[in-house]
């Protein structure tokens, strides 16, 4: 016997839990299926984002950045610290406690919401004339029909041809983030997001970390001057990164891995180290979806195809998240399970892709939204820019933490923000300042004529936007 909902969600992730709760909200009748399991083997919705991304993964950087200050930064305020000593096991666990409390929040807003949550994988059984048949398989087997279907389950980490992961010696994100002790030496492959954050966690830790990056240019899709000014810092801290490299043979040795390499020179290397993290990308995952049942669109990355506003090739079916084209991005998800569920409700659901925020939580953190110099000069944009550095702001000095700086790029004519790029303490928070007033179409003078709190290190924000106009008040 099948059990009828008006929406069946595949996937509780951020994209598809998000999605499931606008619906219900909506007034639809909603199920939401997952698959993820936690170490007991029960439920654990949220997805890569709750399980094995943004959450554990910030976990440990606040756990490491409290190590590496206690190490490095408190002498400076007079304070002594000898003999400072990390418990990983107690970090681990600490990190799966905040895991495990975002599970089961999440299991709490299923129920408030009254939404029936089905743990296990959820797969195209066949099209009816009331919808589409969604076979569950886990502890129960269960047969689901709805005619509105959302599919949003996400992705997973991209393995280097021939080297796939074992989660012991050749880590994924998995793996990176559960490790038993701090491994003497690492090489992470890829100096993207993943590689950045975590590179950092376990230098901070004490690992000898080098990152082998395939491009020349270092974090490519950041504004330049911005990118320079962070690997200023993170040379600085000793994080190793070699860019241009052309990764070659790796092989796992009984003490851990070898890693060949050819550098930007052309000169073949090779580096050994207890643990590989490669973090190269992630593919979108359709695994066990049983898409070809109901001829749903694949593109050749293996993407559900949808079209700007999530709808797939399929009447009545949506995906969001990871799963389709765009950033692969914990709020990008969400936005898009919200614009879906009002469009299915007949209301006019939006996600805006240019004011999508972007952070890198490394330390000085690095958060954009919107154009890049080099875009807008690609584009041959009639722009003004302007910067304030935090060595200028009050707060940043009182906190001891001076890197970095905000940059504003508006219209030449019109003075509407175009892009806002940050690197430096905290930009995860100020960036939200920049999303707002891009979203409000605001122009830089808007930003410069709001009165922040002084002293704070939004200060910098408003100083950067009076740069535009070359009339900064405290640089
Ligand atoms: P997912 O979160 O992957 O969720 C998909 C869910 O669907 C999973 O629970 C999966 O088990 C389930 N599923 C799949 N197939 C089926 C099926 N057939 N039946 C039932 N269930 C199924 N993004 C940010 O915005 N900020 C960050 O700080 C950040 N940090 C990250 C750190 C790391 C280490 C990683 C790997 C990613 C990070 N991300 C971050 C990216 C973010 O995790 C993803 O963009 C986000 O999780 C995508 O959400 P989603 O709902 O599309 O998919
Ligand atoms: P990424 O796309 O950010 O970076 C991958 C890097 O690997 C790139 O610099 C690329 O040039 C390099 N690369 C690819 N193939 C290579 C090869 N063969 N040899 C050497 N270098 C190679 O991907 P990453 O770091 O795996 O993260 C995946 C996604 O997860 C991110 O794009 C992001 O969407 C999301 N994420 C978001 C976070 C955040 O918002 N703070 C944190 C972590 C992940």
């Amino acid at each position: 016997m099948s059990q009828t909902f008006d929406v069946v969600v595949i996937g509780g992730g951020p994209g598809g839990y998000i999605a499931a709760i606008r619906a219900a909200q909506l007034g639809f009748k909603v199920a939401c299926i997952d698959e993820w399991k936690n170490a007991a083997g029960g439920p654990a919705p949220g997805g890569t984002c709750t399980n094995v991304g943004c959450i554990p993964s910030k976990a440990l950087l606040q756990s490491s950045e409290h190590f590496d200050h206690a190490n490095h930064h408190f002498a400076d305020h007079g304070i002594t610290a000898t003999n400072v000593k990390i418990d990983i096991a107690k970090m681990i666990g600490r990190k799966d406690t905040v895991v495990k409390q975002n599970n089961d929040g999440i299991l709490y807003l299923f129920k408030k919401n009254k939404i029936s949550f089905f743990h296990g994988r959820g797969s195209f059984a066949k099209a009816v004339e009331a919808g589409y048949e969604i076979q569950v398989t886990g502890a129960k087997e269960e047969l689901l029909t709805a005619r509105q279907i959302i599919v949003a389950t996400g992705s997973n980490a991209r393995a280097l041809p021939g080297t796939p992961f074992d989660e012991e010696t050749v880590l994924s994100n998995d793996g990176a983030l559960r490790l038993g002790a701090v491994p003497k030496k690492m090489v992470l492959i890829g100096s993207g997001v993943i590689g950045l954050e975590m590179g950092s966690v376990w230098r901070r830790l004490g690992s000898d970390v080098t990152i082998l990056e395939g491009l020349p240019t270092f974090l490519g899709a950041v504004d330049e001057q911005i990118a320079k000014e962070a690997k200023k810092a993170f040379d600085k801290q000793g994080l190793k990164i070699e860019l241009g490299v052309k990764v070659g043979e790796i092989k796992t040795t009984k003490k851990g891995v070898s890693v060949a390499y050819t550098n930007a020179k052309g000169e073949a290397q090779s580096l050994d180290a207890d643990k590989l993290i490669v973090s190269i990308g992630r593919v979108p995952n359709t695994i066990g979806l049983n898409a070809e049942a109901v001829g749903l669109q694949l593109d050749e990355r293996g993407a559900i195809v949808v079209d700007a506003e999530c709808r797939t090739n399929l009447k009545g079916v949506w995906a969001v998240g990871d799963v389709v084209r765009g950033p692969m991005l914990a709020h990008k998800a969400e936005e898009e399970g919200v614009a879906v569920a009002e469009r299915i409700a007949g209301q006019h659901g939006h996600v805006n892709f240019n004011t999508i925020p972007w952070v890198i939580y490394t330390s000085p953190e690095i958060a954009w939204v919107g154009e890049t110099e080099q875009q807008l000069k690609a584009r041959g944009a009639a722009y003004k820019a302007g910067t304030f550095p935090f060595l200028a702001n009050g707060r940043a000095r009182a906190l001891g933490d001076t890197t970095g700086m905000v940059k504003f790029l508006a219209d030449a004519v019109t003075d509407e923000i175009l892009g806002v790029h940050i690197v430096g303490p905290q930009a995860s928070e100020l960036i939200a300042e920049a999303v707002v007033a891009m979203e409000f179409k605001a122009s830089a003078e808007d930003i410069a004529r709001i009165c922040h709190a002084h002293p704070s290190l939004s200060e910098a924000t408003k100083e950067a936007a009076l740069a535009v106009d070359k009339r900064t008040l405290n640089f």
